[in-house]
């Protein structure tokens, strides 16, 4: 008898789904269900294996809801929405999809960095408006040169040093910022706030959950200042959106490039209407090459288990 899955969340491409629906047998979800859902309660009792997302995870009432439960498969590097201490007490394995998204997803800190700095969506609104035709004028939009400036990089993690590689041909001075000692010890600023004080440009790279949780508050924001301009790949929980909103909004803070947010996927109506932000729904990873390398890791870590074999990439 295959063994029964739970499938969360609406990431998964074909390719995962005929693999996995060949293996187990599969029970798709797009959100967490509740105990009395029909459908769900049908099947909790079987459930062996849940195939998650990094920002779906699974919560503690969803994990007491499946007593059979002896593998959480995150598709994503990030389990933050995962409770790995009662998974850990509970003897539940956990994986995830490090490195095969480090590449695409310093690639597109970059791209969010670029993006925000040369102000490219207000210059192609300004085309696409006909504004640029009409001649208006454009001196407002306050594009930015890199050369020369510092950027700090905080989370200087496999991410955190890939943005910092592709950051070296800017001609930028890097610095970065985590608690633990990095690589490069001369490049890493005494604290978060010395690094903000020190960086023309923040980019988030650390991971999310209680230990980074709002790390990015007013202090910070107003140490990177009026010229200052925040990049976050990271996770939405790791910034006060609501300082960050403020600061935009008064010139406290120059501009912010955001591919996550607090609740997604809901942005505050207040950040759409800013011309000095670029926001993007959470796809550092949305690559054909690296969701597919993700989807084959995932699948491969629900295999090995149900084989009996060693994980290839547990959590912890
Ligand atoms: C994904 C992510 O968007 O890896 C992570 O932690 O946040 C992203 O790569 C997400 O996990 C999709 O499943």
């Amino acid at each position: 008898m295959k063994p029964s899955i739970l499938v969360l969340g609406s990431v998964w491409s074909n390719d995962v789904r005929e693999q996995i629906t060949q293996a187990f047998d599969c029970h798709f979800m797009a959100a967490i269900p509740q105990a009395g859902e029909p459908a769900f309660d049908a099947v909790a009792g079987s459930i062996r294996g849940v195939l998650t997302t990094g920002t779906v995870g699974v919560t503690p009432a969803l994990v007491a809801s499946l007593p059979a439960l002896d593998i959480v498969t995150v598709h994503g590097v990030g389990v933050d929405a995962v409770p790995l201490a009662l998974l850990a007490e509970k003897g539940i394995h956990v994986t995830n999809t490090p490195d095969v998204l480090t590449d695409d997803v310093a690639d597109f800190a970059v791209t969010l960095l670029l993006s925000t700095v040369r102000r490219v969506p207000l210059l192609d609104r300004y085309v696409r408006a006909g504004e640029w035709v009409a001649r208006a004028p454009m001196a407002h939009m306050q594009a930015r040169a890199l050369k020369g400036k510092v950027v700090g990089i905080v989370g200087f993690g496999r991410i955190g040093q890939a943005v910092a590689g592709r950051l070296q041909g800017f001609g930028l001075q890097i610095r970065y910022y985590q608690r633990s000692p990095g690589p490069a010890p001369e490049q890493r600023s005494d604290s978060l706030l010395a690094l903000a004080q020190e960086s023309d440009m923040l980019v988030l790279c650390m991971p999310g959950g209680a230990a980074t949780q709002g790390m990015i508050d007013r202090t910070i924001i107003e140490a990177l200042g009026p010229q200052g301009t925040l990049i976050n790949i990271a996770r939405g929980t790791v910034v006060d959106e609501a300082a960050l909103v403020a600061a935009l909004q008064d010139g406290r803070l120059g501009a912010a490039g955001l591919d996550v947010f607090e609740h997604e996927p809901q942005v505050p109506a207040a950040l759409l209407a800013l011309d000095n932000v670029v926001l993007t729904p959470h796809v550092g990873s949305f690559t054909f090459e690296a969701r597919r390398a993700m989807g084959q890791l995932a699948v491969d870590n629900l295999r090995a288990h149900f084989a009996g074999k060693p994980l290839p990439t547990p959590v912890g």
